[in-house]
């Protein structure tokens, strides 16, 4: 079976942007493919935290990935503080990458033009990312389409590895979904939907009350045209809302367009909110369910240990190319 890895970072409650660029791609790819999820408390400390809350985001993201339908006996889901061959093997990365091709990443250049002082740990984010992805020997990665520089940077990182020292490292290929690579904020349809967006208008969270999530959709920002089509670049907030209703019910945004010929922005915006609210509900009753449950850790030691084994069997033959330690130990 292919191997197929990716992350989300504990920053805040998961998006509907999240949701439909990673975890629905997740759960449609555990049925065919030898899937890790990892939950990358690493990287969310590249930004300020809050001891306090970063714990509890971490066990709420293990909760929602389950809640939105990974099967722990299908997936390893681990938390990747909690296996070490990750920093390990991020210094690796981070010894083969150049600082100028790191400041040419723009979640870099977008994070840094944002505040006054950044830690070092922003710049050597995607080497940590690299690592992530290539200490399980991953072929594919499912992200969304904010993530493609990274997975370049990875490939290319991987490819110098093998290069430079022996061939022990897979190249991976990244998996964009077709319908939502990208949603919006509801408020600025012109910049991504992001968890740790300041205006909480802007963004749905899967855990956010269904009344809230109707009005928060009732209230996107649109245009005044009164027409439902579909253009992404005269229509931002429309065509977003296009997406997201077409991600979420499998109907394609032609089909959707024509539903909608005739009626105004009122009805499309009220039946755009059912279908998100009836996709959650279920989400967030089994997520009160999994929360504070034994169930819970249990799957995520479980996961820890899996991980832990797989990513050293990597860690070993790295450090054994580029001559770090003694041999045979
Ligand atoms: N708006 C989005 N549309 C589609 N996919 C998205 N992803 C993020 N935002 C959107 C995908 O979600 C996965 C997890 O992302 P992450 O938490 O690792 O980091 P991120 O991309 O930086 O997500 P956020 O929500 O914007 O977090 P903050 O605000 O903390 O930076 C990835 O696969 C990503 O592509």
């Amino acid at each position: 079976m292919k191997k197929i890895f990716s992350g989300v970072q504990p920053t805040g409650t998961v998006t509907l942007g999240n949701y439909i660029g990673a975890f629905k791609q997740f759960t449609e790819l555990q049925d065919e493919y030898d899937c890790i999820f990892c939950i990358v408390d690493l990287h969310a400390i590249t930004m300020p935290q809050d001891s306090k809350e970063l714990r509890k985001n971490i066990k709420s993201l293990a909760a929602l990935y389950l809640a939105a339908g990974i099967d722990p006996e299908k997936v390893t889901l681990f938390i990747q503080s909690e296996v070490p061959a990750h920093a390990q093997a991020g210094w690796m990365m981070q010894c083969i990458s150049t600082i100028g091709e790191l400041e040419r990443m723009t979640q870099y250049k977008d994070k840094s033009a944002k505040n006054e002082s950044v830690s070092s740990g922003l710049l050597t984010y995607p080497p940590l990312m690299a690592a992530d992805i290539l200490l399980y020997q991953t072929d594919i990665v499912p992200v969304g389409d904010d993530q493609k520089q990274h997975i370049e940077l990875t490939r290319d990182l991987a490819e110098r590895f093998n290069k430079r020292f022996k061939k022990v490292l897979t190249i991976p290929d990244i998996r964009i979904p077709k319908n939502g690579a990208r949603i919006m904020s509801l408020q600025d349809p012109a910049k991504k939907m992001s968890k740790s967006d300041l205006n909480k208008k802007a963004v749905v969270t899967l855990l956010d009350d269904l009344k809230t999530i109707e009005k928060k959709i009732k209230s996107a920002v649109t245009d005044s045209e009164g027409i439902v089509r579909f253009d992404p670049i005269n229509k931002a907030g429309i065509s977003n809302l296009l997406t997201i209703e077409a991600a979420l019910t499998g109907v394609s945004i032609e089909s959707l367009v024509a539903k909608y010929e005739g009626a105004g922005y009122g009805d499309f915006k009220a039946s755009v909110a059912k279908a998100v609210t009836e996709h959650i509900a279920p989400i967030q009753e089994r997520y009160k369910e999994l929360l504070d449950s034994e169930e819970l850790d249990a799957i995520l030691d479980r996961g820890a240990e899996k991980a832990a084994m797989l990513a050293n069997r990597t860690l070993k033959k790295m450090e054994d190319a580029m001559g770090l330690g003694r041999a045979n130990r």
